[in-house]
């Protein structure tokens, strides 16, 4: 398994993944599409050795000043037959680093109350549950907020796709 960078060319593959992950709930195209045309490095892509799409993760990194810059992860998914194979935590460690190198000394997230495996996810690789948001995701679906204090870290070297993105 190999992570790297969003293309243009893997959207139709995340678009199936994200439909096959969320179903009705699935993110808009235009999502896609924005992380991968504006910043490439706020999508990871996990692909196996034939350069199938196994899984994605979107960062979302804010600008802070005064104050410290915020972040989080706005969503990751894992195509089923490939769920339980360690793919999701190499992506969220691959987001983790991401907003580490960027400064961002809070990361958060919000994730559904009933949604116990992406809950572990967050929690084996040191999330908390911050608060509960009432209806977070519609009447009476109650969402978590999670977040994850950071150490800031400087920016590894050679990347895919290290120097075309907007930040740094
Ligand atoms: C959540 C999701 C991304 C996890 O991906 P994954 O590749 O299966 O996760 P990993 O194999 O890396 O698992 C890492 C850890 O997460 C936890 N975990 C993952 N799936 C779990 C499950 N079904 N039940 C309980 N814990 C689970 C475990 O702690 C696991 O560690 P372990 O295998 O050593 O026990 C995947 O289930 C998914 O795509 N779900 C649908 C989309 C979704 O809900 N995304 C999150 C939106 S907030």
């Amino acid at each position: 398994m190999n992570i790297r960078r969003g293309r243009l060319r893997d959207l139709v593959n995340l678009l199936r993944l994200e439909r096959a992950a969320f179903g009705k709930e699935a993110l808009s195209p235009t999502t896609f599409v924005g992380h991968l045309l504006r910043d490439r490095r706020s999508i990871f892509v996990a692909e196996d050795d034939q350069g199938n799409v196994l899984g994605y993760a979107l960062v979302r990194l804010s600008l802070g000043w005064p104050t410290p810059k915020r972040g989080g992860i706005t969503s990751i998914a894992v195509a089923p037959a490939h769920r339980r194979q360690g793919v999701g935590r190499a992506l969220l460690r691959n987001a983790i680093e991401l907003l580490q190198e960027h400064q961002v000394v809070e990361a958060d997230l919000e994730v559904s109350v009933t949604n116990r495996a992406a809950q572990s996810l967050y929690e084996s690789l040191g999330f908390r549950r911050a608060r509960l948001l009432p209806s977070y995701y519609g009447a009476n679906r109650d969402g978590l907020k999670m977040v994850l204090p950071l150490a800031p870290k400087a920016e590894s070297p050679g990347r895919d796709g290290g120097g075309d993105g907007r930040h740094g």
